[in-house]
């Protein structure tokens, strides 16, 4: 086809026509053709550079081994590192003394609680104040003694965790095993009852009384107190992690209990751990 000219202007057209309108063949401006090219000079080459195409089992890596992926990893251990070691005195000194410190605490209760928050308020709770089946750590009552080396000890190696030297809690089912009977049973809640100076009835309380010197006392002490050496709470105080009714003891007596707390020596730092274990010792404080 022999190529068209307007008449008026006359430049070649397209040959197009719409309506009686014919389009001029107008060439793109040729600093708009440059840029054109250029970008895509430009794209070619980042695709050498930088990660690109997507083939079957990953990427294009590119000959700059650039990797956004690894640079936020290297970030975030560039800044633990970083906090470790402004942190690296709680490895040095007795925690105690920085539990003592109100100014420690003031700089620094915040920040350790955002630790405490991601990793234990799900059970614990916000506060740490507990829920039913998770004790609460603020109340002073300890089933592991809350000194600052024992709360870190639990903390590294979990109860009934996966832990080599996790510390071992077992109630045992003294009901669905028959190790004593239902009346046996009864009798005995009585007398837990009693031992926190709740309402009773005292008859059966003193039979009870026998029943756990015999079955109970081994763990949880003669006068129902507990211990430190097993994981076996007081039962003479106002702590109660599955409930103080008589229903919640009948069912521990009933069924066993044996409550698991994840070891955290894995998952956070030492020092993290020093951290929460301060938190920890500070929401047991009244005041600083
Ligand atoms: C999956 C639930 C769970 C998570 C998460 C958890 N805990 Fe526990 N924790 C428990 C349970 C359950 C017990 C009580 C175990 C028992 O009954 O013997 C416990 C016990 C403890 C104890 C021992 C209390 C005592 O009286 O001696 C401490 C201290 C503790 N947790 C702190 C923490 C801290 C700090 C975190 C976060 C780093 C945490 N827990 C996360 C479930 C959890
Ligand atoms: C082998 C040691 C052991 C023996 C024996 C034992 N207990 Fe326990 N008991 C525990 C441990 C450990 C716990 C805590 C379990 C947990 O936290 O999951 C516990 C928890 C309890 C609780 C729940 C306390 C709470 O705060 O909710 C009651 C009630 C209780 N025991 C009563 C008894 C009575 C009554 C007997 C005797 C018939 C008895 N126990 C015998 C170890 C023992």
């Amino acid at each position: 086809m022999r190529p068209e000219f307007d008449e008026i202007s006359g430049k070649q057209t397209t040959g197009h026509e719409w309506n009686g309108i014919r389009e001029l063949n107008t060439p793109m401006p040729k600093a708009f053709r440059l840029w054109l090219w250029a970008s895509i000079a430009v794209a070619a080459f980042m695709w050498v550079l930088y990660p690109s195409f997507p083939l079957v089992t990953g990427a294009l890596q590119g000959v700059l081994g650039y990797s956004a992926r690894q640079n936020v990893l290297a970030a975030v251990a560039d800044g633990i590192a970083t906090r470790e070691a402004s942190f690296a005195a709680l490895n040095e000194v007795p925690l105690d003394e920085f539990a003592r410190d109100p100014s420690f605490r003031a700089n620094h209760e915040e920040a350790f609680s955002v630790l405490f928050r991601d990793n234990c308020s799900a059970c614990h709770g916000r506060d740490a104040g507990g829920q039913v089946g998770f004790p609460d750590l603020t109340d002073g009552h300890w089933l592991w003694s809350g000194t600052a080396e024992e709360i870190e000890y639990t903390l590294q190696v979990g109860i009934n965790a996966d832990h080599d030297e996790t510390r071992f809690a077992q109630m045992p089912a003294f009901g669905r095993d028959e190790w004593l009977s239902q009346s046996e049973l009864s009798d005995v809640a009585e007398y837990v009852l009693s031992l926190s100076g709740q309402d009773h009835d005292a008859d059966a309380a003193q039979i009870g009384a026998v029943v756990f010197e015999d079955n109970c006392a081994s763990c949880h002490n003669d006068a129902g107190v507990g211990g430190y050496e097993n994981g076996a709470p007081s039962l003479a105080d106002d702590a109660w992690i599955y409930g103080s009714s008589r229903a919640a003891i009948m069912y521990t007596l009933e069924h066993g209990r044996a409550g698991g707390m994840p070891a955290w020596s894995d998952r956070l730092t030492e020092t993290e751990i020093k951290q929460i274990t301060l938190y920890l010792l500070w929401q047991g404080q009244t005041d600083g």
